[in-house]
């Protein structure tokens, strides 16, 4: 079994979750996964008390850079929520449980609603780079599924989880309330770490992609199986292969997060104190 328990990985959430509720004294509402470039909202949001994620039985610290590696409890209005200061990717190579089992811990310790940020390479010239952009769908080639395995126990057994309506028409709604200059596209998730090919954007461009990335849709996919209503920000960092005629870069990309660090940070506070306001209506 490795850190992540691919053998049990609900007994191990669960386990992690009740690690979560004592030390933060109890249950939270809204997870939100800060990707590259978004973890400035950690700074806007003034965080109650903290844990490195080193400490939660099951997690293993982001190698990736531009990743922190704390769990943060803030409260935003009503609502009380889990900031991840960076997650774990299937590049990582710890295996697709080790990916999604943030997600599963916030939904055993109460949270029903999941924000995934990320930084992403953008097809659309016309946005440009440095647009921020709701997923309202997603295409998966990593080739995973984080349902893969055995069946969750009752009452999440049953894989064969309806992604129809993955990205929450809702929680899209709310958050172009905040900023009508939101874009929204379809991201396309490849496991990496390296970029993608020219050849694979032209393919991903034919079969409807806005945007690419190596996150998020396994997050999504066990978020749902979950039970939980998800919404899913990209940052775009740079133009995907082959359109800019540019070289891309793992430190550009970063470099180019942490110069939006501000703008990103503070549109995702502001669209977390919506989502508690719609969500607290009498
Ligand atoms: N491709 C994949 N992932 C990314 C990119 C990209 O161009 N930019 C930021 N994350």
């Amino acid at each position: 079994m490795n850190s992540a328990g691919e053998n049990h990985p609900y007994e191990l959430a669960k386990v992690a979750a009740d690690y979560v509720v004592k030390k933060f004294a109890g249950q939270h509402d809204i997870l939100a996964v800060l990707g590259s470039g978004w973890a400035h909202a950690a700074s806007v949001l003034d965080a109650t008390n903290e844990i490195s994620v080193t400490d939660i039985p099951g997690f293993t610290k982001p190698s990736a850079i531009g990743h922190g590696g704390t769990l943060k409890s803030v409260s935003v209005g009503k609502s009380r929520v889990l900031l991840l200061t960076g997650r774990t990717h299937l590049y990582e190579g710890h295996g697709v449980n080790s990916v999604v089992h943030a997600v599963r811990t916030a939904a055993f310790a109460g949270c029903k609603t999941v924000v995934l940020t990320n930084a992403a390479g953008c097809l659309r010239q016309d946005w440009g780079v440095g647009a921020t952009a709701l997923i309202s769908d997603h295409i998966n080639l990593t080739g995973f599924s984080p349902l893969t395995g055995a069946d969750a126990p009752a009452p999440l057994h049953g894989r064969f989880v309806d992604l129809t309506d993955a990205y929450s028409l809702r929680l899209r709604t709310i958050a172009k309330s905040v900023d009508s200059n939101l874009h929204e596209g379809i991201y396309m998730g490849f496991h990496g770490p390296h970029f993608e090919t020219p050849a694979e954007i032209r393919a991903a461009r034919i079969w409807g992609a806005d945007l690419v990335g190596m996150s998020t849709v396994m997050e999504t996919i066990a978020a749902r199986h979950m039970g939980m209503e998800v919404l899913a920000l990209s940052l775009a960092t740079n133009l995907a292969a082959g359109i800019s005629g540019e070289k891309l870069s793992g430190d550009d990309v970063v470099a180019f997060g942490k110069a939006s660090a501000t703008r990103v940070g503070s549109l995702l506070a502001n669209i977390l104190k919506q989502i508690d306001i719609e969500n607290n209506k009498p």
